[in-house]
């Protein structure tokens, strides 16, 4: 088991009172940052390099890379600004992280500040998750009052100010150029690149745009050393990660593990699939990455394995489907989802978005023709590579992946003239008399 689960982030999540100062520093919190202040900033950013660690918000981009792009010689203030938008159907990692450890990201707040030279950052939360933007608020009003935030920093005469932005609710604002566009008070849409944020970003300055499970990984790197960190994972996937099981797995939750590790490992440490049933398919990234099947299961949960396979690890958001699930109303839902959440900004997504749903419905409920999934798929191959940004790529996503492995099940809806897996019309919940 140990070998298995390497808990770091999560390491004191079952604490009495975890989210308070108290019990972080009785764990030894605060202390990876005095060690971080006798650095040169530049020596931490080289730490984060040699440690490998990619970014923990989807695309995997290094870290220490992301923060060595930011000139130095701008004469414009520098903007640390952490990701917490997480909006990502099964996505779940950064919110219990922020409701369970909310110092171990105000630690790597100003570690990641201080290492590349902002005095300001900003913690922009979703809108819909007021209980977490309070605990993050009083999590930051306590290190400011124990002297970890505000000026002077443990003697060091470094100064930083954090603010606790909360975001209006929309999923687009956690594409980081939306979300700087949200942070400066206008329409979350994205943004044109080049110029690229460490450029020119929030507030036309220099800005580092991080997830919040990243620069929560910055303490422990800085903490234990860089070998430490890339002694774990794969080769080119270095580390831990949270992976968060959801759906039909008999104990749903995070499993914080080394990169690299494989579902069919997580789903026995989450005590199988439900009842007894069998994996159909899954998600490793949330529901903009190509769903993958039971032969997949022993796939390493790594960024290079996982492409490999045809999907991407995105945020490690296991969603498990069993036998019972009917994969075309799955993709039906998120991609009702995407066309709700497409900003509008760009024509294929806004219009190709709408019309997947409408074929879709239509293939769900039977009224379709065959010659609709080929429609379906023409209406992807319009969308990928096509659209302003990669919400409109990850739309696509379910539905190629599921005609791919799944076709005749798409078929079966229009020769039963309706879902199959409609429970009035199935023998499949009679038995257990199993809810969905
Ligand atoms: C539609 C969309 C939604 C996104 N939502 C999030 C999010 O909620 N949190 C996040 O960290 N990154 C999200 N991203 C990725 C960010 O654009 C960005 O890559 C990330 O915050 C960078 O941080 P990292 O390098 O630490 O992973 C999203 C991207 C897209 C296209
Ligand atoms: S792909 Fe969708 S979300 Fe992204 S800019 Fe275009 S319309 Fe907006």
């Amino acid at each position: 088991m140990a070998d298995t689960l390497t808990p770091v982030l999560t390491a004191d999540w079952a604490e009495k009172q975890s989210w308070k100062l108290a019990t972080y520093e009785r764990a030894g919190g605060y202390r990876a940052l005095d060690k971080a202040l006798s650095m040169a900033p530049d020596d931490i950013i080289a730490a984060v390099k040699d440690s490998g660690l990619r970014g923990r918000g989807g695309a995997g981009f290094p870290t220490g890379m992301k923060w060595g792009f930011i000139p130095q010689d701008n004469p414009n203030p520098k903007y640390l600004v952490v990701n917490a938008d997480e909006s990502e159907p099964g996505t779940c990692k950064d919110i219990p992280l922020m409701m369970a450890s909310p110092h171990t990201l105000v630690e790597g707040v100003i570690i990641s500040s201080f290492a590349i030279r902002a005095n300001q950052a900003f913690i922009y939360i979703r809108g819909e998750v007021v209980h977490v933007i309070r605990r993050v608020q009083a999590a930051v009003a306590e290190a400011y009052a124990a002297g970890h935030l505000g000026r002077d920093i443990h003697g060091s005469g470094y100064d930083l100010e954090v603010i606790v932005h909360a975001g209006a609710g929309a999923y687009i604002c956690g594409e980081e150029t939306a979300l700087l566009e949200g942070l400066e008070g206008r329409r979350g849409q994205p943004r044109l690149r080049p110029p690229f944020p460490a450029v020119a970003g929030l507030y036309a300055s220099p800005t580092v745009i991080n997830n919040v499970e990243s620069i929560a990984s910055v303490p422990s790197i800085i903490g234990n050393g860089a070998e430490w960190f890339a002694s774990m994972g794969t080769e080119k996937s270095k580390g831990f990660g949270i992976f968060s099981l959801s759906g039909h797995v008999a104990n749903p939750g995070q499993y914080e593990a080394p990169l690299g590790t494989t579902l069919r490992t997580l789903i026995d440490l989450a005590g199988g699939v439900r009842n007894g049933h069998e994996l159909k398919f899954w998600t490793p990234g949330g529901s903009s990455t190509p769903i993958l099947t039971a032969e997949h299961l022993d796939v390493p949960l790594d960024f290079e394995a996982v492409g490999a396979a045809g999907s991407m690890l995105g945020t490690r958001a296991l969603q498990i489907f069993d036998e019972t699930t009917c994969v075309v109303r799955a993709v039906l839902r998120w991609t009702e989802f995407y066309k709700h959440e497409s900003c509008g900004k760009c024509t294929p997504c806004r219009e190709g978005t709408y019309w997947l749903v409408q074929v879709l419905t239509k293939l769900e409920n039977g009224t379709g023709a065959e010659g609709d999934l080929e429609v379906l798929l023409d209406q992807c191959d319009n969308i990928l590579g096509r659209a302003f940004c990669a919400l409109g790529d990850g739309a696509t996503g379910p539905i190629t992946s599921s005609i791919a492995y799944f076709r005749e099940e798409y078929l079966e809806h229009l020769s039963n003239h309706g879902c199959p897996f409609d429970p009035a019309a199935s023998t499949l919940f009679a038995a257990e008399g199993a809810g969905r």
